[in-house]
Formats: structure tokens, sequence, C-alpha cells
């Protein structure tokens, strides 16, 4: 049994709007392992970006932290303190690499920023550890890309050059929010290929938050899917879809590969996600399910455990 890295207990978070309050996290609970990478795939709103977000303490200010923790490496961290392991020890590689580059400023010297804030490095180490960073992605020719700009590079490079600044303070966390969506087959396949590698080489942990099932399916180790706001299922990801318990994720894998291999193409399963700002019931999948019975909308919905690499969130899993 490999060691336990992250682990989220029970983490609720609301936001207060003027049209109500949405509860976007229930009681949201999972683990991640040293040297594995976890999926996270869930429908558009279900709350993945939320939930990356306070694992590394970057919330939008108007989310209250209702309930939960957050242990690292055996730590308990408060969830708003998550900030203080950010750049460090848990990094983020984000959706767009364009808009996250600084366009004006040289590769090389972006990365010297990270490295400059986060490992306290000065100096001649500077170059070296920014170099060193970029050939640890396989950018050919790294001293010369450490002179370019983003706009002289493609997507693919720009999304290498955002890997290399996340993993240049050697974190033993990575997350990663939808990092190939908008880049081509190929180049997907490249990045997905080079974080796997990294993951083996250096015992470092990822989360992969995508809405691509086919994707999650091929490189994650295990893989946690979210419905409206809550973790319905974490299983091996060898054990999907066969041996899943949980109706909606039953559905959502069993339609693969033939409906659509992401899940904003899905029409398999009636129904869309619940408004989050209502009274919900305890299983938010309720209105969708053919199993539901009345005590499914009784608190607290309980956990299943069905062997210590599997949990289902439901009160009849079968
Ligand atoms: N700042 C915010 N204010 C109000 N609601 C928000 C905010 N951020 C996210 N939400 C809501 O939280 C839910 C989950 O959103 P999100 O995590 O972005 O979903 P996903 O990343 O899975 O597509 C959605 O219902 C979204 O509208
Ligand atoms: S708890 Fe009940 S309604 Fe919810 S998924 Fe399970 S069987 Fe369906
Ligand atoms: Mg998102």
């Amino acid at each position: 049994m490999t060691k336990q890295l992250l682990s989220v207990n029970n983490l609720s978070i609301d936001f207060l709007t003027r049209r109500g309050c949405v509860k976007a996290l229930e009681d949201v609970t999972f683990a991640v392992h040293e040297g594995e990478i976890l999926g996270i795939v869930g429908e558009s709103g279900s709350g993945k970006s939320v939930l990356s977000y306070s694992i590394m303490g970057l919330s939008d200010p108007a989310a209250n932290i209702r309930s939960g923790s957050i242990s690292f490496k055996g730590v308990a961290v408060k969830p708003h303190n998550m900030a203080d392991l950010r750049g460090k020890e848990i990094s983020m590689v984000f959706q767009s690499p364009r808009t996250a580059l600084n366009p004006i400023r040289k590769v090389g010297h972006q990365i010297e920023d990270v490295l400059r804030r986060h490992c306290s490095l000065r100096g001649k180490a500077l170059r070296s550890a920014a170099i060193e960073a970029l050939a640890r992605v396989r950018i050919p020719d790294p001293e010369r890309r450490y002179e370019a700009y983003p706009f002289e590079m493609s997507g693919g490079m720009c999304q290498r050059v955002m890997i290399a600044m996340a993993l240049a303070c050697k974190p033993s966390l990575l997350i990663a929010d939808e990092p190939t969506t908008g880049l081509d087959v190929t180049t997907q396949a490249v990045i997905m290929d080079l974080i796997r590698e990294l993951v083996v080489e250096t015992n470092m942990a990822a989360i992969l938050i995508t809405h691509d099932l086919a994707l999650a399916g091929e490189y994650c180790d295990r893989i946690a899917v979210m419905h409206a706001g809550h973790v319905v299922e974490v299983a091996q990801s060898n054990s999907f879809p066969n041996e899943l318990k949980h109706p909606y994720t039953k559905r959502l894998f069993e339609s693969l590969p033939s409906a659509a291999d992401t899940l904003d193409q899905l029409a398999v399963i009636p129904g869309s996600l619940p408004d989050l700002r209502g009274t919900l019931p305890a299983c938010r999948y309720i209105a969708r399910c053919e199993r539901a019975k009345e005590d499914c909308s009784l608190k607290p919905l309980p956990w299943t455990h069905i062997n210590s690499n599997h949990v289902v969130r439901c009160r009849y899993p079968k």
C-alpha cells in the first residue's frame, strides 16, 4: 500500500450570492497517494474546479468553507491555510497555457520568477535551474527556448512550459485542471505521457481533473466521480466499468465508448444537475435515479466501502 499524501475529509463549500446560497461542495472526501494519478471526473458544474482551487488555497472570496479538513503528509491543514503549501509542495497547471503565461516575458524568466518566489534561489543558480526545468519536460534545445516568448511557441510547447513552472520547485502534488483541453489529440497524448513519466520518475502524485472519461481511464490509477458537488464513487480505474456500484457512475462508463468520450457530449443520462441553490435531498442524483427509494432523500447519505480502494456514496449500491 502506498503512502497517503493528501486527504480531503468532509469538505463542504458554499457560495453566498445575491440569488441564493450555492452549495457547490458537500462532504467531499477522498485521498491521493504518493506516486499515483487520481482522476476527478464530472459534468460541467459538478464542482471540479471549486475543489481544486480549494486544495490550492485559491478559493474565491465569496466561498464559505462550511466544514471539512485537509491533511497533507499526515499533518492537518485548515482549508484556508492551504495557500501556505502552494508553489513549493502543491502546484497547479491550468487549462489555457497561453492566457496563464505572460506574453511579453521570456519563458526562462517566468520560470525564474517561480524559483525565486517559492524555492528561494538567487543569482546564477536561477538560470541553470530554469534550463533544467525546461529540459525536464523534454523541451528540445532548452537553452534556446529559455530566451523565447510564449507567442513564439505552439500551444503544446506553452503547456510544457506551464508544467515546467509547476514542477520547478519539485512539488509533491501536481494538480492539472483540464491540462489538455484545446490541444490536438497528438499533443494531448504527449502532455499526458509526460505527466505520467514525471509521476513515475519522482514519485510525485497528480490529480487530473477532466471531463474526458477516456483520457481518465487511460492515464489514471484511480478515478473519483463527481455529481452535483458530491464525490459519488472512487475506484481503481482498472475496475471501471464492470465493478462500479453507483447508478450514475455505471451509466456514465457503460455508455463508453459508443455514445461519447466526454461528459459534455453525453445524452444517455436523463435529467440534468439539480439547482445547487435550492433545498437539496441527501442524494443529489435522486431525481435522475431509477433505483431511488424514499429514504434516499434522508440525511446522512451513507458511504459504502466495497474494498480498501473502492467507496461509493449511495444507499443502494449494486
Ligand atoms: N464564485 C462563485 N460564485 C457562485 N457560484 C460559483 C462560484 N464558483 C463556482 N460556482 C458554482 O459552483 C458549482 C461548481 O462549479 P465548478 O467547480 O466550476 O464546476 P466544474 O469545474 O466541475 O465545471 C457550479 O454550480 C458553479 O456555478
Ligand atoms: S442513494 Fe438512492 S437515489 Fe441516490 S443514487 Fe443511490 S439508489 Fe439512487
Ligand atoms: Mg472547471
